[in-house]
């Protein structure tokens, strides 16, 4: 099993839907066996709420559920996760000093990366905008953003870990 963490500031926007896409996505390609996510935040103010509910009914108009309840991120985290994934530069940096500061060594590039990073209309700007203060038009957009990196992301893993995929589900 290849563990994904999506991070972002909250845990209640951006990255509950990056688990959510991802986990999709893999079911849809047959490779939910092997590649698994789930999402935390860097700050613990949602800790235990459910994401937001502009979050939740975005996502409800593409049939995806989500379920996810806030969590901040662990040190813990930083080993049982093979990938983790942030939204934007800031968590780029919070995340890598928190890995600094924990491990006294810095993560790698495989282990810590920008989600945009595989957004194939990615030009320049490698940010995934921070929803929350924003209309619902702007949760549309994240999901689309996320859902198009996350597959070129999926293939990216299943063609390096050389993963089998089962039969695919509709
Ligand atoms: P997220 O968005 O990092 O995508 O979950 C935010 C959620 C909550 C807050 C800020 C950003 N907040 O200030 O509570």
């Amino acid at each position: 099993m290849r563990k994904v963490l999506f991070v972002c500031l909250g845990n209640i926007c951006r990255s509950p839907i990056g688990e959510a896409t991802f986990n999709e996505i893999a079911r849809k390609k047959g490779v939910s066996e092997t590649l698994w996510a789930d999402s935390a935040g860097i700050m613990g103010w949602h800790v235990g709420k459910k994401a937001d509910q502009r979050t939740i009914k975005n996502a409800a108009k593409h049939h995806i559920e989500i379920t996810h309840l806030g969590r901040k991120l662990s040190a813990k985290d930083l080993d049982d996760f093979d990938h983790i994934v942030v939204m934007d530069e800031q968590n780029f940096e919070d995340v890598h000093k928190f890995y600094y500061d924990t491990k006294k060594s810095p993560p790698s590039a495989e282990k810590l990366f920008l989600i945009r990073d595989f957004d194939p209309t990615v030009r320049g700007v490698h940010d995934v905008k921070d929803p929350y203060y924003e209309g619902e038009e702007v949760f549309e957009d994240v999901f689309q953003t996320l859902w198009r990196s996350n597959e070129a992301l999926i293939e990216h893993l299943i063609e390096k870990h050389d993963i089998q995929s089962t039969e695919a589900s509709p």
